[in-house]
């Protein structure tokens, strides 16, 4: 009998050779990538538009779930085995002052820092873990910059798994560890950066049969589709005419696009949006593959700020690449202190953001600056975590201690030391 209800199957982005679920498999007898897979031609568009519509809304149940909302096009596994928090269910906030900088009259942001564990990691997350327990693991591991570690090791903790962590040792933000060892993650500061620990996690997880939920898990990338899923749902089908999303290990960006041609493939899309993403200029292998037309060449040393995305060598870039050339899409890089003014405008909107969330707004300005995006065009960016993951990055630039790293606070506000008395506090105001 099959582990899953579905008929799916994992297919190589290289070779095309399929391999059925029934054993656990993250990629290709080649090396290539692997997709999940299902035939569309057997599921009717207008009808599942239709019970997407209905599900919204709903109170409780799996469904409420902005992931399994959708699970007709996330992942076919039965309800007792889904462990789910509810993910998604983010909102799409109007820009304000940050479409303002960014040169857009109709710039929305999807905040996915809304997710129970603050960034978007936790869309596929549950998809993942999912998977972990239809087939029977019950130790599951990831390498991270932070978010995806915190996200295992909350839902590892809801259904009793262990998990093991494994991180650039002092390289991640501070909330995003804190994260993962107050829900009880096994955490393994490696020596190293976090191309180092993926390579590592992965030889570890196939030589100690422990379940890898890095977004190189085919399922981790279906539950992720669910973002795209979910802002056209807000939108009522609607399409933008762009989506700009940061990059860094290439998984969420590859979900964004594969979830748009599978709704275009059901006629629930007609016309495709154009994707841009945006990588730190310390940390672009994909961005320098593009501009100069050159093979994929990782970058050895990488370095940002923006430590969610200090990634030098993606493991997803193939599939970011196919989803950018699908729909017609650019990658752009951003500096560092474009991607500190960005988020300073994020945050004095009042929606408030990481850093490397605010490469979507930062490259959206350099985009518009650039002529590539009108600004009368409607453009969605989507904020992958929230903006408590990283207080060191928001103080420092405050204070206007980053001259080390070339930022300069641009748009600092800087707390001010005031005496206690009406007198002091009337002249300060
Ligand atoms: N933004 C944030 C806040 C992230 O945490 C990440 C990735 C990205 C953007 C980039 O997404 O890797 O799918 O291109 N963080 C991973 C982690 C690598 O380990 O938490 P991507």
């Amino acid at each position: 009998m099959s582990l899953f209800k579905t008929k799916s199957w994992l297919e190589c982005l290289q070779c095309h050779r399929k391999y059925d679920l029934d054993s656990v498999r993250y990629s290709c007898d080649c090396g290539g990538l692997l997709d999940l897979t299902r035939d569309l031609g057997k599921i009717d568009g207008k009808k599942l538009l239709k019970t997407w519509e209905k599900r919204w809304g709903m109170k409780s149940g799996v469904e409420s779930s902005g992931v399994w909302r959708y699970r007709e096009l996330i992942l076919d596994a039965p309800d007792d085995k889904i462990i789910t928090k509810q993910e998604g269910n983010t909102r799409l906030y109007p820009a304000g002052k940050a479409g303002e900088y960014a040169g857009l009259k109709n710039f929305l942001l999807k905040h996915e820092g809304e997710n129970p564990s603050g960034s978007f990691k936790d869309r596929g997350m549950t998809c993942g873990i999912t998977a972990a327990n239809v087939y029977g693991a019950k130790c599951v591991a990831c390498a991270s910059t932070g978010n995806t570690s915190a996200s295992m090791a909350a839902y590892a903790a809801k259904c009793g798994f262990r998990s093991i962590i494994f991180i650039p040792s002092g390289k991640i933000a501070y909330g995003k560890l804190a994260q993962a060892l107050a829900y009880g993650g096994l955490t393994l500061q490696i020596d190293g950066n976090f191309d180092d620990a993926m390579t590592l996690v992965q030889e570890i997880c196939e030589k100690l049969d422990i379940y890898l939920l890095n977004s190189i898990n085919p399922f981790r990338i279906e539950g992720q589709k669910a973002i795209c899923f979910e802002i056209l749902q807000q939108l009522d089908w609607k399409v933008p005419d762009w989506f700009v999303i940061p990059g860094g290990n290439l998984g969420n960006s590859s979900a964004l696009s594969k979830g748009l041609m599978e709704l275009h493939e059901l006629g629930i899309i007609k016309k495709i949006p154009r994707i841009a993403v945006i990588q730190a200029s310390g940390a672009n292998p994909l961005y320098k593959m593009w501009k100069f037309n050159t093979p994929f060449k990782a970058v050895k040393d990488p370095e940002t700020i923006a430590t969610a995305i200090k990634i030098g060598n993606p493991v997803s870039w193939e599939k970011s690449l196919r989803g950018i050339r699908w729909s017609n899409g650019v990658v752009e890089e951003v500096t560092e202190q474009e991607i500190m003014d960005a988020k300073a405008m994020v945050d004095a909107a009042g929606i408030g953001a990481e850093p490397a969330s605010c490469c979507s707004v930062a490259g959206a300005k350099k985009l518009v600056d650039a002529g590539i995006i009108s600004s009368d065009e409607s453009v969605v960016g989507i904020l992958t975590g929230n903006v408590l993951k990283d207080p060191d990055a928001v103080i420092n630039y405050h204070m206007d201690n980053l001259k080390d790293k070339g930022i300069h606070g641009t748009f600092a506000n800087r707390p001010i030391s005031v005496k206690a008395t009406l007198e002091a506090v009337k002249a300060v105001l």
